[in-house]
């Protein structure tokens, strides 16, 4: 079975459907409320369950009933939560999410007790990191924690995923980059890691973070598919066409099945494919965990015949 490891974020989302998202100042009345398990952390830890990984899940939340619900979720789904803390001090992760008419989100994020993950919580899971095939972190932790895990699978040898998301505010520490094999920003996340303009094309954005020491840089492009950057040079693979309902854990959805898919042994370009799947199959659900899909799911899913 294949193994993988993710440390990051858990929260409660409380998400809320609206015609558009709301300018500063301005109050829009929106229609479904729902309180959904999310945290790109934990979303991306219940990607991988449901494809058939072996999740080994470490994370932070409250001593609330918003941590025992989000645990209770995660026991449900077979992942190992003995490396999840429950924080005496700080609540649970919260965010509020709106999402409009277009399927687009806006998310604001009380992070709690997410932000008390320390390095030495993922070092207690060193033996679990040793056991697996792919290790997988993102930025709604404290970034020394981050550099911990990636050192951390370095030193075992083990694949590393960094899916940089929120956009980081301050340049990533060449000590976390170096130890980073495959880098999953959206265009956004890109362009705030290299600095650059907003008019810079994925495939320039590739090429800065390339040459930060990243081997692998897989740029997630929404319904523009992705652009996969490595030694062999840009390859851009179309989305799978579907109706968006809410992009919310898009990229969860696809860094939690890339981890799965290279977990099991297949190629980069094999696994960004099924990755996409599971992405494009996400976005048709409203929330974040639970818009993703089981394994089954994913392969009766084919791409539509071409009109
Ligand atoms: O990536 C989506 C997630 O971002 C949501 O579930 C929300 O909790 C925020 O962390």
């Amino acid at each position: 079975m294949a193994r993988v490891v993710v440390v990051g974020s858990a929260n409660m989302d409380m998400v809320v459907r609206a015609p558009r998202i709301p300018r500063p100042g301005e109050t829009v009345v929106g229609s479904q409320f729902v309180m959904v398990p999310g945290g790109k952390g934990a979303n991306q830890a219940v990607a991988a369950a449901r494809l058939g990984a072996h999740v080994t899940f470490v994370a932070r939340v409250g001593n609330d009933l918003f941590g025992d619900h989000n645990l209770e979720g995660y026991q449900r789904e077979g992942i190992d939560c003995r490396f999840i803390v429950r924080d005496e001090e700080s609540p649970s992760g919260v965010a509020l999410i709106a999402v409009d008419a277009d399927g687009q989100n806006a998310i604001v994020v009380a992070p709690g007790a997410n932000m008390r993950l320390t390095p030495e919580d993922v070092e207690r899971a060193e033996e679990e990191i040793a056991r697996a095939d792919v290790v997988l972190a993102q930025m709604e932790v404290p970034i020394p924690t981050v550099t911990r895990t990636a050192e951390l699978a370095h030193k075992h040898g083990k694949r590393m995923i960094l899916n940089p998301a929120p956009a980081p505010r301050q340049p990533l520490p060449a000590e976390l980059l170096r130890n980073v094999d495959i880098l999953t920003p959206n265009e956004t996340e890109a362009q705030s890691i290299c600095n650059a303009p907003a008019y810079a094309s994925p495939e320039s954005l590739g090429q800065a973070l390339r040459a930060l020491g990243v081997p692998v840089v897989i740029i997630t492009l929404g319904g523009e598919g992705v652009l996969l950057q490595n030694d062999a040079g840009a390859q851009r693979m179309p989305a799978y066409p579907v109706q968006a309902i809410d992009s919310t854990a898009a990229g969860d959805a696809f860094a939690g099945a890339l981890a799965v898919a290279l977990a099991e042994g297949r190629s980069v370009e094999s696994a960004v494919q099924f990755a996409q799947r599971v992405a494009a199959l996400s976005v048709t659900r409203l929330g974040a965990q639970p818009s993703l899909p089981y394994r089954a799911e994913v392969d009766d899913f084919s791409r539509p015949a071409e009109p």
